[in-house]
Parts: C-alpha cells; structure tokens; sequence
C-alpha cells in the first residue's frame, strides 16, 4: 500500500481511514436485553394499536370533489300554522314580522346599535344571487336614480369629450334593509365524490351536524346541542354540534341568522366594536366549510359518509355588489335604477378525505412504521454505551479495534529484506572478492541504519494508534 501516504492530517492514516465493519456482540447483561425487547414490544404495540387500528394506516384516502346547490326561501307559514311551507302551495303566506317591532327597522323606535333604515319587504327572488359554490343574500339595499348625460354618439356637440361623468344622478338615495332577512332559510344540497376510489354520496342519504366553535349562549340554548359529533350527551357550552333542520327529501337548511350565531357573529353585531355599522349594513363573508368523512378513529372505513359544517366570518370584510336596472325609453341605457347591495355572501367549500381498505397502502404504512423499531436497537445502544456504569466495558466490546495492518505489512516487508540482507552478506563473504563492482539490489534496497530506523518508526506508531485508540470515543 505504498500508494498511500502514511500520515494523514498528523495521524496515522490506518486509524484516520480505519474500515468500520459490523460484528455482532453478545452482551451478556439482562438489563439491556430487556430494554430492547421492551421496547421492542412498545413500538410494536404503538404500530399496530395506533398508526394502523386507530389511525387507519390500511386506508388509501383520497380528497373530495363535490357540488353544491342552495336554495333560499323567506320565512313562511301555512294556513294550519305549520312554519317552512313551499311559498309556491296554496295555502303557504310569508311570515313576516311587523317591522315597528324590529329594531333595525327605521319603522321602529326600538334602540339599535348601527344606523336605522325603512324596512321593505322582499321574497327569496328579490335578495338572492347564485353563484357556482355561493350565494348572496342582501341584507340593504341603496338605490338611486340615475340618467345618461354623455355618450361617444354625443360628441358631436361637445367634439372629442371623453366623458368626464357618464350617469348623472336625479334625486334622493333610498335605503332600505330587508325585513327578517336572518330568518330566511338556505337549503344546502350537496354531493361529494372521491373518483379513484369509487365512493360517492349524496347529503339526502348522508348526515351532517353543525359544529359551533365559539358560542356558549348558543349551545345553551339548543335542546340538542352535543358535545360530540352524533352524541347523546347534550352540552351548555361551545364547542358543541347541532344536528340541523331537515326538509321531507331530507336535506338540510338554515336560519341565515343560526349560520351567523354559529359563526359567533349575528347580524346586528357591529363590523368593528364602535364602528356604528353592523354586519346587516354593510356585508359580511360567511365561509360554509363542510368537512366529509367517512373513516373513524378505531373503526376504519364505513359506507356511511358524514359531515360537519363549520360556519366562519372571514374576518374585516364587508359584501356588496353593484346591479344596474335599465328602464330607458328611446336607448335603454338613456336612464337606470343603479342598485348598491350589501348582503351576506354564503361560500360553501367542501372538503376532506374518503378512505377505503387497501392492500398495498397497508404494506406502504407498515414498511415506513417499521423503521421505528430501529429506535429499539438505537436507544439501548445509547443506555449501555453512554448510561450505565459500565459503559466503558461495554465499549470495548462493542468496538473492537484490529492491529494496525500497514505496519504490520511493513514490518514483515522489512523482516524479509533483512532476512535476505542477512543471506546475502554471508554469500558475498564466502563468495569471491573479485566480484566487487557487483550492487545488484543495494541501490534499491536499504542500508541496516535504515531499516532499524523504520522499525523504530513503526513501533512509534503503533504507540500512537495504542493511545488514539484509548480516545477513540472523542476521535471517532
Ligand atoms: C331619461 O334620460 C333622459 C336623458 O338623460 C332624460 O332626458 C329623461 O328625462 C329621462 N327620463 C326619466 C323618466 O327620467
Ligand atoms: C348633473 O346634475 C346636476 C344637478 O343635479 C347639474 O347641475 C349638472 O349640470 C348635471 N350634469 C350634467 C352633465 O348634466
Ligand atoms: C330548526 O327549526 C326550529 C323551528 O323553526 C328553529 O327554532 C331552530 O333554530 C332550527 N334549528 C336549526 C339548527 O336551524
């Protein structure tokens, strides 16, 4: 091994570039032994009670996709008293409250924490707006009258204006907040599938409860709040779930106002404390998030999907939207009613994970969980190499340090030319002395001074590996 040099960084480059190899040790001592199997036994457990029962790692999931469709209806009663009928029957009226016992009403002289406007009444068509995943409700209405005073056809009189004011308004603003609007129902109708996975579910034939976050008084008042999803336990304080109301197709629907108490907001609660503008004057965004599972802690996957809706308020914003009637006689844009709405904007997001039995995500969860048990080996190594008492004997078992084989090729190298030196000399003794221009290997080969110098160096060495090897916890 001439190739390489014999130091490396000041050491010997055999304990510098010793190779590690694994050689098991028998390490008679019960302590470790149990450790090791104790945790062993624990890791197990841990993996198959937790990460695999409870956890359900057999389960390949898959994120929803799901749709969604609203309807909204005014607060309505029928003929024998019964609330929520279909305003489209007969016998079914709108069941509105007069607005002088209304308090945001301006009809009223009830006190009111934000400003006051006339109150008009407005059926589901007149304040709804649908978008793909959310609707508008309108909760005020401005509205004014407006007339064209320029267009481009006009610039013949006035050459090359560019219309500094398009609409020039005519007349006084109206505002007017609908009535009972927090008593309108949205219907949520919705269906989610996870497509790889084959699932899908509809919510007639699936069960959704209401999670409130944050509102004691709410889930005080509730008959049927719970403390669980699905409980039996009813609870007095938040968080709590309410299972909501259902039509006969078993869909559920909401109060507007419910959705908002459930947020932890209403809509007579100012937008910020001391504003004197309320979520009813100027907007608000409610996010509907519904959560669907159909997997449980400890039970695994079921055909059954369920579902959580959790209503928020995205904090410090208002909702309104701009809407332009035109009435024009001659030229339809020549006047309009121009329409400033604020209103509450519903957002359903549907999220969450379906999950069924899979073969290979079971050998996925165990192949990854497995390597854990290496921790088993890992700490008791640590405990009998650092820990206990007998650490050092433990080392020294554990490591095992060969003799340095550099030097010992060496030494043998230098053994044998000594050897043949030896011979030799004794040859050139006996032989004839007029061989005397005979140097056949001396130039090449070393002088006794020298080799006697290489064995010193390499007793030197070994010194050194001897006490490196004494420190090898902090070298190595
Ligand atoms: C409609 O607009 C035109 C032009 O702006 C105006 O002359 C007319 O009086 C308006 N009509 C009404 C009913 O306001
Ligand atoms: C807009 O209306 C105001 C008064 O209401 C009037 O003084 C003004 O001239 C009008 N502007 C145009 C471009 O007609
Ligand atoms: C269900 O309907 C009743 C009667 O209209 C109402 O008092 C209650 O708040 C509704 N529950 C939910 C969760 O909307």
């Amino acid at each position: 091994m001439n190739l390489l040099p014999s130091r490396l960084c000041g050491k010997d480059i055999d304990y510098v570039m010793a190779y590690p190899t694994v050689k098991m040790v028998n390490i008679q001592d019960a302590r470790l032994g149990v450790l090791k199997i104790a945790l062993l036994f624990a890791i197990t457990i841990y993996i198959a009670v937790f990460q695999l029962w409870r956890d359900g790692g057999y389960l390949a999931t898959e994120k929803v996709s799901g749709v969604a469709r609203f309807t909204l209806q005014q607060p309505t009663i029928d003929s024998e008293g019964n609330p929520n009928c279909d305003p489209k029957n007969a016998n079914c009226y709108n069941d509105f409250d007069d607005p002088s016992t209304l308090p945001y009403c301006a009809q009223s002289t009830l006190p009111y924490v934000g400003n006051k406007y006339d109150c008009q009444f407005y059926e589901n068509v007149g304040v709804l707006h649908t978008f793909e995943s959310s609707i508008v409700v309108d909760t005020r209405i401005t509205s004014r009258k407006e007339n064209l005073v320029c267009q481009a056809s006009t610039a013949v009189d006035e050459p090359g204006t560019t219309c500094p004011v398009v609409y020039n308004t005519t007349g006084e603003e109206t505002t007017n907040y609908g009535s009972n609007i927090g008593l309108f129902t949205v219907l949520f109708d919705t269906s989610v599938t996870a497509t790889s996975l084959g699932i899908t579910g509809q919510s007639a034939d699936m069960e959704g409860w209401l999670y409130v976050a944050d509102n004691d008084a709410f889930c005080d008042d509730f008959s049927d709040a719970r403390s669980t999803w699905g409980g039996a336990a009813k609870t007095n304080e938040s968080p709590c779930y309410v299972m909501p109301n259902k039509t006969s197709a078993n869909l559920d629907f909401f109060q507007l106002e419910i959705l908002m108490n459930a947020a932890g907001s209403s809509l007579d609660y100012e937008t910020s404390t001391g504003s004197g503008e309320t979520f009813r004057e100027a907007g608000v965004t409610l996010i509907m998030q519904v959560d669907y599972t159909n997997t449980l802690s400890w039970a695994g996957a079921s055909d059954a999907i369920q579902y959580t809706y959790t209503p928020y308020l995205l904090p410090s914003t208002s909702f309104k939207m701009y809407e332009a009637e035109y009435d024009g006689v001659n030229n339809y844009r020549e006047n309009r009613t121009l329409l400033n709405k604020h209103g509450v904007k519903l957002d359903l997001v549907q999220s969450g994970y379906l999950g069924k039995f899979s073969f290979s995500q079971l050998l996925v969860s165990l192949t990854t969980s497995l390597t854990l048990l290496a921790m088993a080996t890992l700490v008791t190594d640590y405990v009998a190499l650092y820990l206990l008492p007998d650490k050092e004997k433990y080392d020294e078992a554990k490591y095992e340090w060969t003799e340095d084989f550099s030097d010992m090729r060496d030494e043998e190298r230098v053994e044998k030319r000594m050897s043949r030196q030896a011979g030799r000399s004794s040859r050139s003794a006996s032989e004839a002395e007029g061989r005397q221009d005979s140097k056949v290997g001396q130039g090449s080969s070393l002088s006794e001074p020298d080799l006697k110098s290489r064995l010193l160096d390499s007793e030197e060495h070994r010194q050194i590996y001897g006490h490196s090897a004494g420190n090898r916890d902090t070298s190595v």
